[in-house]
């Protein structure tokens, strides 16, 4: 099923960077991900909508979703650090939307690759640099659509090492894809080296959800088919471990591990809770 989302900058990955400026903002100290550059990469422009956000703040859909779309930054930069720490000297970002971790890269060497779609690239572009944000040197974009185009090819192109250890953060973008598209970018990362790995969140289908928690999916389900990015990939975690047999180590967290990693903080509203958040990750 093709949508109209391409030609246009992704309203889902501002719907995230909106949140992550959020959680800067409202949610008490520590925070689960110390992101300065969150809210001056919105500037003037996303101001409003960040402001507009304020009043629903502490609602528990804000306050779980929020939870939900700093934790997997924050889990993705926790096992990058510790790759980096064996040797790895490359990120990929897929699908990489408004991500600022380019902007913030605390290792020296390592190089990071975004991935999207060229509209959103474009704009994300635009956004950083009219915010006051040159693009760092460590940073290459690699404009791809993951259901159209060779990713591989698209990264060597832009000079990634095909042969070198590899980590990819694959953050909110894979219940939009296509079975296929996902597949063959599960395909490709399984190709890199030992000490690669993928770091990525799924969807359940409704039938693995809690009832109380189907309301909530629907409602997002029809946002997002309005705004035109469909969600059109939904599985289980029985499938999900068929999927990375060609992976060495795995591991699948769910709201209750994600929880007790995370959100232990008492002083901390921020959780997560239902069945609907799953990250898994697969390393070679
Ligand atoms: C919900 S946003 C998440 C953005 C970012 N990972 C984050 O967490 O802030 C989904 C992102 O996936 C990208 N995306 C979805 N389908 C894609 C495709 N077929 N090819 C390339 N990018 C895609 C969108 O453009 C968007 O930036």
């Amino acid at each position: 099923m093709r949508f109209q989302g391409f030609a246009k900058p992704s309203r889902t990955a501002l719907g995230v960077a909106i949140r992550r400026a959020s959680h800067q903002l409202y949610d008490a100290r520590p925070l689960v991900l110390n992101d300065p550059i969150a809210v001056p990469i919105l500037g003037k422009r996303y101001r409003p909508a960040l402001e507009e956000a304020a009043p629903s703040i502490h609602e528990s859909f804000s306050v779980s979703m929020r939870a939900w779309l700093v934790v997997r930054n924050r889990l993705a930069e926790d096992n990058l650090a510790q790759a980096v720490r064996h040797g790895v000297r490359q990120y990929v970002l897929l699908g990489a939307g408004l991500d600022t971790f380019a902007h913030r890269n605390p290792h020296p060497g390592l190089q990071v690759f975004e991935v999207d779609h060229l509209a959103t690239q474009q704009w994300k572009r635009e956004l950083a640099l009219s915010n006051g944000l040159p693009e760092p040197s460590c940073l290459h974009y690699v404009p791809v659509d993951f259901e159209r185009q060779d990713l591989g090819q698209q990264l060597a192109i832009r000079s990634l090492d095909l042969a070198a250890p590899t980590v990819f953060a694959w953050l909110g973008v894979v219940p939009y894809l296509t079975h296929r598209a996902f597949r063959a970018t599960l395909d490709l990362i399984a190709r890199f080296p030992e000490g690669s790995g993928v770091i990525f969140d799924y969807a359940l289908p409704r039938h693995a959800l809690a009832p109380h928690e189907l309301e909530a999916r629907d409602a997002l389900s029809a946002r997002v088919q309005s705004i035109g990015e469909p969600f059109q990939l939904f599985v289980t975690r029985e499938e999900i471990k068929l999927e990375l047999t060609q992976f060495q180590r795995v591991e699948d967290l769910d709201a209750r591990e994600l929880n007790a990693r995370y959100f232990a903080n008492p002083t901390d509203q921020l959780n997560l809770v239902g069945r609907s958040a799953n990250i898994a990750k697969a390393w070679r």
